[in-house]
């Protein structure tokens, strides 16, 4: 809406100024349901949200932004469909006031890449706009993520919701995203990405359904959202800097995580900045996690006003990251962990170990710094503790008391 009427203020100027050159509005809007979208959640509306989404890319060189719309009221139903850039518009602006559903039988994904549900792929300038919703229909998915019998031997994935890969200056603003098949939003080699007024909602016991991840990604700010999945509200793995995480409010989950890193290879992750957020009975609070092998570092990272209501394992830091508890490799190589702050955190947790740093036992952390830090446990009078493997640093006004961290 705002954009709509900022294109009548700038018509109105031009008017104003006498201008002749009405061919000047540089924007132009694309509705789905002009190319034969029927948004009744029963007909494939795939085939015309790709023509809507083609002529949006390729307007004439005049149109400086595309609109497409998406209307309210509706529900479209969509197959696996990858919005591809580059455009020729500077600006595309997805308006989704509309619903958006996935396929409702797994058997419409077949002859589809199966990764990912809803793909946007070199966009840049793109904001994806409006307070519908996306429904990825996982409930299909998470019993079995295969379709069909799967070969024995072999494991599938259930899609990724909506994915952003090589989207620069990326926008995503007030959706709410449900029961995605596996993560509810992916950003991938994005520079300069604000991600705000979310909602994202799928059962706790959902597997793998984090909120949202971000991997090879600059710049990207998340804010002002409300995440409750299966898995983790957000997470931040390799390749990932200057990342701002704020007012996040997650429950149920797996908390906010750096990780898991060094799964075969070289991690770099920096300049991450966690603050003003609050965690309610997730699994983890706030952590940071390798495993064996691998090398790499994941340096400069804060955890600002951090308030833990029950949470299982509220910091953490583990190096020694296996999930499936079984056949876990061993090493000497890790990725090395510094810099890494904690401060003015409080609150309540279930387990009665509430601050674990455990650090590799060859490549120490160091300058790991606690400062302000109030835990207690969730049952009154129930006394709670922390613990360190080879980690360097100091704590000041920390309880429990934490006196292992090495000078
Ligand atoms: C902190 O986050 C909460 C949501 O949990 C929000 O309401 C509040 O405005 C945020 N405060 C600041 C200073 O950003
Ligand atoms: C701390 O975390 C490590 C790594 O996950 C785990 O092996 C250990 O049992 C935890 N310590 C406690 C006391 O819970």
């Amino acid at each position: 809406m705002v954009q709509l009427v900022w294109v009548l203020v700038a018509c109105m100027m031009y008017t104003a100024m006498g201008s002749t050159r009405i061919s000047l509005v540089s924007t132009s809007i694309f509705d789905v349901t002009k190319y034969g979208a029927k948004g009744n959640g029963k007909t494939d509306d795939s085939p015309a949200f790709m023509k809507a989404w083609k002529a949006a890319c390729e307007a004439p060189s005049n149109v400086r932004r595309s609109i497409l719309l998406i209307p309210a009221r509706r529900t479209f139903l969509l197959r696996p469909i990858s919005f591809n850039g580059p455009c020729k518009p500077s600006s595309i602006y997805v308006q989704v006031s509309g619903n958006i559903i996935g396929p409702t039988k797994k058997t419409d994904w077949i002859g589809s890449h199966i990764d990912t549900w809803l793909e946007f792929t070199r966009v840049n300038g793109l904001t994806v706009s409006g307070n519908g919703r996306i429904d990825g229909q996982g409930p299909i998915w998470w019993e079995n993520a295969c379709i069909g019998t799967p070969t024995p031997g072999t494991t599938c994935h259930a899609p990724a919701a909506l994915m952003f890969k090589r989207c620069n200056g990326l926008r995503l603003n007030g959706l709410t995203h449900i029961n995605s098949p596996r993560v509810h939003v992916t950003i991938t080699a994005c520079n300069g990405v604000i991600i705000s007024n979310l909602r994202i909602i799928a059962p706790e016991t959902s597997p793998n359904t984090d909120g949202i991840n971000i991997a090879s990604s600059t710049n990207v700010k998340i804010r002002d959202s409300i995440i409750g999945t299966g898995d983790d509200c957000v997470a931040i793995s390799g390749g990932s800097s200057n990342i701002m995480i704020s007012s996040i409010v997650c429950g149920p989950g797996h908390g906010i995580s750096i990780g898991a890193l060094g799964n075969g290879g070289a991690d770099v992750v920096e300049n991450i900045e966690v603050r003003n957020c609050t965690m309610i009975k997730t699994l983890a609070g706030v952590r940071i996690k390798s495993w064996q092998g691998g090398s790499g570092y994941a340096r400069k990272i804060s955890f600002k006003g951090i308030k833990f209501d029950s949470v299982y394992n509220p910091i953490m830091i583990d190096q020694y990251y296996c999930p499936t508890q079984t056949n876990c490799r061993t090493s000497t190589s890790a990725v090395k962990i510094s810099d890494v702050t904690f401060s003015g955190i409080m609150g309540t947790s279930r387990m009665d170990n509430v601050i674990n740093i455990s650090c590799s036992r060859s490549v120490a952390c160091t300058n790991i710094v606690l400062d302000s830090v109030y835990i207690s446990s969730a049952t009154p009078g129930r006394k709670v503790f922390g613990t360190c493997i080879n980690a360097h640093g100091r704590a000041t006004h920390v309880k429990p008391s934490f006196n292992c961290l090495k000078r």
